[in-house]
């Protein structure tokens, strides 16, 4: 299948890139390069040996993207573009309605104008806000989200039942992801946050190469086994690879599906730390520091129901996501600006 992939130039998109093409598919990227660089396209191009369009283009740019529609006849878009850093989106709630909402809705009517109704959005387990159930099953109900990046998820999720919905001919795959980490085993890609990392990974490869003195472990007085946060770490290729399995869904006309991709497994703060420094041999020092706001103690995904409808099951453990994180980060000290 030829594919749109929007915000093909980030973490999650770049790895995807690879798997689409060993899978056999061709991909057109956009993406605005926000909060990215076209160095990560670079590079996939060079793993899979092949150049990828590429348009330097706002997904809320209408004509911008009729433009690419007319030039490339694509049959489904994989969809990642998007903010996603939760306390800056309770700074810049507007800006994050308008650029995942609005852009998205911008997304959706220039592909059905082009014929396209076939898409794959990236969602996350935020949506199940203080889960209900543990392990969370699709069926859990959503919860509140604490933050406006967490909103434009739950909003757009339900933008799109309701679109499939009343046209039945769009495929509307809805992924969501529990907690990314790892990296293309070349160490050529991988996650490269601006500034302060928010999320732990990025935090604890900061930590082991010595840009920062320390991880700050957010509370260790919560109901787990060791009192600190636990969550569903799931490799980033592992993840590119359900959106592999997704497209399959949407060539046999799944209609609406909804998928949690995750390991199943949860490991709380220090299991990571503990993981990361037995991989790599690499000290990480820590403090327990207060707890962050919003945080919530456990969460992690029974993820049977992509096992048994789209045959996906995450391959990798949580040392291979932390040497391969590890990998990444010491090849690339400054991620892509090097
Ligand atoms: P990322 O920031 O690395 O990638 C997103 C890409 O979208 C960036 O390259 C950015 O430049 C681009 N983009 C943003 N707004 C755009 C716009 N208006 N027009 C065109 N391009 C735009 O993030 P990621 O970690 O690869 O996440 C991909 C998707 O998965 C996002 O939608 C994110 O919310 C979602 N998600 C991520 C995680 C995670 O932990 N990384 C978890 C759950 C869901
Ligand atoms: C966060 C976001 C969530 C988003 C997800 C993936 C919040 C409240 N939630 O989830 O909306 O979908 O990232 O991008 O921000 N931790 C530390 N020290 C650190 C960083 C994190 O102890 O420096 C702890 C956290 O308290 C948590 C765990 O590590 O227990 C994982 O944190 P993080 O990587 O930020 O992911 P989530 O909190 O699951």
């Amino acid at each position: 299948m030829k594919i749109l992939v929007t915000g093909g130039a980030g973490y999650i998109g770049s790895h995807t890139i690879i798997e689409l093409d060993k899978a056999g598919h061709e991909v057109v990227v956009v993406d605005n390069l926000c909060n990215s660089s076209s160095k990560s396209l670079e590079r996939v191009s060079g793993i899979i040996g092949k150049p990828i369009p590429f348009y330097e283009v706002d997904i809320r740019d209408r004509k911008g993207l009729d433009k690419v529609l007319s030039e490339h006849k694509v049959d489904a878009c994989i969809h990642f573009a998007g903010l996603k850093a939760v306390g800056e989106s309770c700074v810049k709630p507007y800006e994050y309605y308008e650029n995942n909402i609005n852009g998205t809705l911008v997304l959706i009517d220039a592909l059905r104008s082009h014929g396209c109704k076939n898409l794959i959005f990236s969602s996350s387990a935020t949506v199940y806000g203080n889960p209900a159930i543990i392990p969370i099953t699709e069926d859990c109900p959503k919860g509140r989200c604490t933050n406006p990046y967490g909103q434009t998820k739950s909003m757009l999720e339900e933008i799109f039942i309701d679109i499939q919905k009343a046209d039945p001919e769009w495929n509307v795959v809805l992924l969501r992801y529990f907690n990314p980490i790892g990296a293309h085993k070349s160490g050529l890609i991988g996650e490269d946050p601006n500034g302060i990392p928010n999320n732990l990974m990025p935090y604890i490869t900061q930590v082991a190469v010595g840009k920062r003195a320390e991880l700050g472990v957010f509370g260790n007085d919560y109901d787990t086994h060791d009192g600190t946060g636990v969550r569903d770490y799931i490799h980033v290729v592992d993840l590119a690879n359900g959106h592999v399995k997704a497209l399959e869904a949407i060539r046999r006309n799944c209609g609406l599906a909804i998928y949690n991709l995750g390991t199943g497994h949860g490991y709380s703060v220090l299991d990571v730390v503990n993981a990361f420094v037995k991989a790599n041999g690499v000290p990480v020092p820590y403090a327990i520091k207060p707890r962050r706001p919003g945080d919530i103690s456990t969460c992690y995904s029974d993820p049977a129901k992509a096992e048994r409808e789209l045959g996906w099951k995450a391959q990798y453990g949580i040392e291979d996501m932390c040497r391969d994180s590890w990998n990444w980060q010491k090849k690339n000290p400054n991620g892509y600006k090097d």
